[in-house]
């Protein structure tokens, strides 16, 4: 009884001291803690009844269209951009995939993969009705996309990016046909371990293919629960390919194990390679031993793991993607470089 009286007082007392004192009033007599955040509540609302696109494809088309090593090389960034702090910065979540659609959606990945060009156009017009950046659009959609999947966190949403950003350059969006080595060289440029990829990839639970097949349906799914947040699509890419979904082969596919499933060479390869399969096993859970003997060469022994190690890393790795690795100290050194150089 005692603990019971203890719990709840200090329950309060948090909540008491959480709870700023005066909140700002929103729509619907909603609140939240700041009134810039009130017009979130709205872009909810309208995307949620009102957009048909899928709502969680740009964001990392976005996100990964920045490359310190092409900075470096003065190839491509802007100064500005590299100067402001974690969170209010550009040449990555910054929303050019949509302000510069006219170069971003060209590059043949964009066109093959997924039909973003349409994505982009689909979206665009909700960012400007409600007067927020194209980049914090992006990222706010994808989330409210995740949460909407059954089983999926609720990933974290920061707003505030600048609505200003340059064309990303040709080749950062890695090909589903890139060799592996590529595919982490590429991400490692953008700051992403490894298994960092294999975490950003749960989000393919819930993804389809558009355009790699024109053959087959759109939105051809990667699992069997293209719905659920689930782990299917970790076990499905182990279980030995049968047959496409389609016509035959073509760049970027490999035989799935179901039909009506589309498998990606690069997840096939990726769930495979040696750097990245004990991440990949470890979100599958239970008996990864089965998995090791029936499917694959067993390249380590990968400990199980269940939905929360997978959610909370897709969480993480997410919130990396989406708020960039750029803090002020680098900012601050990539401005000594720049300079000096
Ligand atoms: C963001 O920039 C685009 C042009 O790239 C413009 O159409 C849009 O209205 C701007 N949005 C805001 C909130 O300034
Ligand atoms: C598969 O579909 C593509 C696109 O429609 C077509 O060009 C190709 O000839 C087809 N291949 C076969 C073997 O039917
Ligand atoms: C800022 O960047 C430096 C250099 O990459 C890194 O060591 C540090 O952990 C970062 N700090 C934060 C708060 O992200």
């Amino acid at each position: 009884m005692q603990f019971t009286f203890s719990a709840a007082f200090f329950a309060l007392v948090l909540a008491a001291a959480a709870v700023p004192t005066k909140r700002a009033a929103c729509s619907n007599g909603r609140t939240a803690a700041h009134a810039s955040c009130c017009v979130w509540f709205d872009v909810l609302d309208d995307i949620q009844e009102n957009m048909y696109a899928p709502l969680g494809d740009l964001t990392f088309h976005d996100a990964i269209g920045f490359s310190p090593a092409l900075f470096f090389e003065g190839k491509f960034g802007h100064i500005r951009l590299y100067l402001l702090p974690r969170g209010t910065d550009g040449d990555d979540s910054d929303g050019s995939i949509m302000a510069h659609s006219d170069v971003e959606t060209l590059f043949p990945v964009q066109l093959t993969c997924a039909h973003i060009d349409d994505i982009v156009d689909a979206q665009r017009p909700f960012a400007i009705a409600h007067k927020v950046s194209f980049g914090d659009f992006i990222q706010f959609a994808g989330a409210v996309g995740v949460s909407n999947c059954a089983g999926a966190p609720r990933l974290e949403f920061l707003a505030g990016r600048l609505n200003f950003s340059i064309a990303s350059p040709p080749g950062l969006v890695p090909d589903p046909f890139d060799p592996v080595d590529k595919i982490i060289a590429r991400f490692a440029d953008a700051g992403f371990a490894p298994n960092e990829i294999v975490d950003l990839l749960v989000s393919h639970t819930i993804a389809a293919q558009d355009h790699v097949d024109p053959t087959i349906p759109v939105r051809t799914p990667f699992d069997s629960t293209p719905s659920v947040f689930d782990a299917q699509f970790f076990v499905g890419t182990l279980l030995v390919g049968q047959t496409f979904p389609g016509n035959g082969s073509n760049q970027g596919e490999v035989v799935s194990p179901l039909a009506g499933e589309f498998r990606l060479q690069s997840d096939f390869a990726i769930a495979r390679d040696p750097r990245m399969a004990c991440e990949w096993q470890s979100f599958i859970g239970g008996n990864t031993q089965y998995w090791n003997t029936n499917h694959l060469i067993c390249f380590c022994c990968c400990p199980s793991a269940n939905h929360g190690t997978m959610t909370t890393k897709f969480r993480a790795a997410m919130s990396k993607m989406s708020t960039e690795l750029k803090n002020l100290s680098e900012a601050l050194l990539l401005r000594e470089m720049y300079f000096t150089a």
